[in-house]
């Protein structure tokens, strides 16, 4: 086994490095923020809003304050709310549920397949009800979902259908980035995903000019012109300093996605422990590798021996959205997404950023491979 001479734990993400890179241009970019008072919206988010639609080769982006809002909003700007009900995977964050709940919507959980670990697309017409409205994919841990198969479910049953691409940015399907495939695609910008603000922050894309007008009054207190309000509107506006990093980020966002690209492809490539199971990355579907998960029988033992070699694991996610406490209204039951629940039992996720050195990754593959 490679000795890396580590004094320090490989964490499962170290931000700090990264943000360490592009501190100068990041500062003075806030400067700019501050010399100008455009703290709220304003041209650092309109300057963000234009180069990430180029980016996501959609027509327009919104930038608002959480990927959650994003969520939201794509939820009333589709008309979805009280009586009706969204199908989404088990296995997500949470916070793709919280987009339907908040509209009064009742999100419907759906098992995820048990090699792709993305929700079965299979399973989902035996769920759909007359009050069913939308389908939401979800580029789970940065991989591309089916997307054609979804969308052929939303055609069939007339649903909308909508990516959650939080974890996904830059993400492809079939040579096609992630973010104009649905009637609205919700991306966040949290800290530690592959393009994060220095803050809170989420964006909306879509090609279509009346939702778009729509995200622009939903997010600003329901108004267009000041102090007229249109309807119920939210405080959901994307901040300037948030909106001046991302513009910082953006155009390291690439270099960053293919260097998780290779680190994954090593693990993949080199880690041959048959105690351990990867995603299977379907043809068609680049993924970003927001989070390198894999699965292993006796995770608590794994976890323990990876602290020892002084190696972090994450855990994405301990419990599946059915089981959830906030959820038990709705009475779902162990034993409803089996695959889920394996995944949650079972994963664990590899350290995954672009600061990785090669020597860590060496290393970290070393150490699993003598598990
Ligand atoms: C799949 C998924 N959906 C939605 C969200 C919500 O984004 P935010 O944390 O920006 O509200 C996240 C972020 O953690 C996510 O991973």
């Amino acid at each position: 086994m490679q000795s890396v001479g580590l004094h320090e734990k490989i964490s499962c993400l170290d931000l700090k490095k990264q943000l360490k890179q592009v501190k100068d241009e990041v500062f003075s970019a806030f400067e700019k923020v501050y010399d100008n008072a455009a703290f709220s919206g304003g041209p650092f988010v309109e300057e963000f809003e234009k180069s990430f639609a180029d980016f996501c080769k959609v027509k327009y982006t919104v930038g608002v304050n959480s990927g959650t809002s994003a969520l939201h909003l794509a939820m009333l700007a589709l008309g979805i709310g009280p009586g009706d009900e969204v199908i989404i995977p088990a296995n997500t964050f949470i916070a793709t549920a919280w987009g339907v709940s908040y509209s009064g919507a009742t999100p419907v959980f759906i098992d995820c397949t048990n090699d792709t670990w993305q929700i079965d697309v299979n399973r989902i017409q035996e769920k759909i009800t007359p009050k069913t409205k939308a389908i939401i994919g979800v580029h789970l841990y940065g991989q591309p979902c089916d997307v054609d198969a979804l969308k052929a479910v939303c055609e069939q049953f007339k649903l909308f259908f909508i990516e959650d691409a939080a974890q996904a940015q830059g993400a492809q399907y079939k040579g096609i980035p992630v973010g104009g495939f649905g009637e609205i695609a919700c991306f966040s910008f949290y800290p530690g995903k592959n393009l994060g603000a220095c803050g809170e922050a989420g964006g909306i894309t879509t090609n279509n000019e009346v939702f778009y007008k729509r995200f622009l009054n939903l997010r600003n207190h329901g108004s267009v012109v000041r102090y007229y309000h249109d309807e119920l509107g939210f405080n959901m506006r994307m901040g300037g300093l948030e909106a001046a990093s991302l513009n910082v980020k953006l155009k390291y966002l690439p270099a960053w996605n293919n260097r998780r690209c290779e680190i994954a492809s090593r693990y993949q490539h080199n880690i041959y422990n048959s105690k351990i199971k990867m995603q299977v990355q379907p043809d068609g579907a680049d993924s970003v590798y927001h989070l390198f998960v894999v699965t292993t029988e006796n995770r608590n033992d794994l976890t323990y021996y990876l602290n020892e070699k002084k190696i972090s694991a994450g855990l994405h996610y301990p419990v599946p959205c059915h089981l959830q406490k906030a959820y038990s209204h709705l009475k779902y039951q162990a034993g409803d997404c089996p695959n889920a629940e394996f995944l949650s039992n079972h994963c664990l996720s590899l350290p995954m950023y672009a600061e990785l050195t090669d020597e860590e990754v060496s290393y970290i593959i070393d150490v699993i491979n003598a598990y």
